[in-house]
């Protein structure tokens, strides 16, 4: 697979234990360029089963958030730091992030968005490691030619509803920026 010669620019025996049985690669998807790029923190059970990105419960509420402040996923590349599920639901190591790092530069220079939105903390920290989500989201953070807006991981949401109205806050700031 083209996508995973990229990877090579990391170091591949950080990714050796995430490719251990078969695990597959799920690579970001989306238009390349496109106005809004979102990143993620890994695949998923379903999203390693189906091979896309942010296709399960998560998912399904990210698509709800983007679908209530009128964005579109099809006009949308959405992405993970790490292109592989973490065995049991492990967060990704450090090493593993650092070995993805050129695969994701290389996307967001194909994509070249005008805004750029960080699910959850290990996607805002493998940019900005000194940010704090519960801190920064929905803030515009200007960096490097393009805005970030960091956002709750919708996984966190799902269990603190409480936070979907600053979910949803969060989304039309993101969807006010691309006018
Ligand atoms: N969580 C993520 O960070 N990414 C996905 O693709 C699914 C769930």
């Amino acid at each position: 697979m083209i996508m995973e010669a990229f990877i090579l620019g990391g170091d591949p025996d950080e990714i050796a234990e995430l490719r251990e049985g078969g695990n597959p690669f799920v690579p970001g998807e989306g238009p390349m360029p496109c106005q809004l790029m979102m990143i993620g923190e890994a695949p998923g059970e379903d999203e390693a089963r189906m091979r896309r990105p942010f296709v399960g419960r998560s998912g399904r509420l990210l698509d709800e958030l983007m679908k209530d402040a009128g964005i579109l996923r099809r006009q949308t590349y959405i992405t993970n730091v790490v292109k592989y599920r973490p065995s049991g639901n492990r967060n990704p190591t450090d090493g593993e992030i650092e070995a993805f790092k050129p695969l994701l530069r290389a996307e967001i220079k194909a994509v070249d968005p005008k805004v750029i939105c960080l699910i959850g903390a290990i996607a805002l920290q493998t940019v900005f490691p000194e940010l704090r989500v519960s801190r920064v989201h929905g803030k515009v953070i200007p960096y490097r030619k393009r805005k970030w807006v960091p956002i709750y991981h919708p996984s966190y949401v799902l269990r603190r509803r409480d936070l979907i109205p600053a979910a949803d806050a969060d989304m039309r700031t993101i969807k006010e920026l691309l006018k």
